[in-house]
């Protein structure tokens, strides 16, 4: 199945097994014992309070000032061993459709790119900050005595199950490149975020009905969440997994 998963990226089950019908308990099954643990999963700025630390809900709805996700992120990239799978199911559809999740082929970003642009790549390093998605970009402030993490990847890893490299960068969590200089660094992530949001062509959309179920790997994909059904709600579920090792440089 991981082979199976970083080869066709996302994949969605239109008729969601029994199984995962039952709530989520059941829903947790398949991941145990690396289930991640999110840090907003118990915090309000999601709107949707999780009893379950290892699950993580959110609800976008009339006053919603943002939705979760809605730019283009590889979920967490800022844990030292970001998480690589998750499965989502949606707790409310709204009323009026919309609502996708967008995703973007990361393979194909990097093969994309120039002899040149790859050799300027590979080898580097960038940091990727929770502040900067968490705080910055949802107003959101770690518990008491904790501090959201910032861990550095390589900017071109390999993947592990399919051997292929894939781009690791996202202007959610990724700060900048260690080497280089802050304009450096700046301009050079610029121009790899417009790389990935520009072609459409490395891109796909999913339609929820409420039977869907997603399973997708992060590390050779980014996702966002279309946020054009206001002010009606959309809301869901996540539970994630990591491997037990960060993406690796290639
Ligand atoms: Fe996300």
């Amino acid at each position: 199945m991981n082979t199976a998963v970083a080869k066709l990226l996302p994949i969605f089950i239109r008729r969601r097994p029994e199984n995962f019908r039952r709530g989520p308990q059941t829903f947790r099954a398949p991941f145990r014992p690396l289930l991640h643990r999110h840090l907003l999963a118990g915090n309000s700025t999601l709107s949707a309070r999780s009893q379950n630390p290892e699950i993580l809900a959110w609800k976008t709805g009339r006053s919603s000032r943002y939705t979760a996700g809605d730019a283009w992120h590889n979920d967490v990239s800022c844990d030292p061993e970001p998480i690589w799978g998750s499965f989502l199911r949606a707790t409310r559809l709204p009323e009026i459709g919309g609502g996708d999740t967008a995703f973007t082929n990361l393979y194909l970003a990097y093969e994309s790119f120039s002899d040149p642009i790859k050799r300027l790549l590979d080898g580097l390093t960038a940091i990727h900050d929770g502040r900067q998605a968490w705080t910055a970009g949802y107003g959101a402030e770690p518990d008491p005595g904790q501090t959201f993490p910032a861990s550095e990847h390589p900017v071109v890893a390999r993947h592990p199950f399919s051997g292929c490299r894939f781009l690791f960068v996202n202007p959610a969590f990724t700060s900048h490149i260690v080497q280089l200089t802050r304009a450096e660094s700046d301009a050079l992530l610029q121009l790899l975020y417009r790389h990935v949001e520009k072609h459409l062509a490395f891109q796909t959309r999913v339609h929820w009905t409420p039977d869907t179920l997603f399973f997708w790997d992060h590390w050779a994909t980014q996702h966002q969440a279309v946020w054009d059904y206001y002010p009606f709600e959309h809301g869901g579920e996540r539970v994630s997994a990591f491997l037990g090792f960060p993406p690796r440089q290639a």
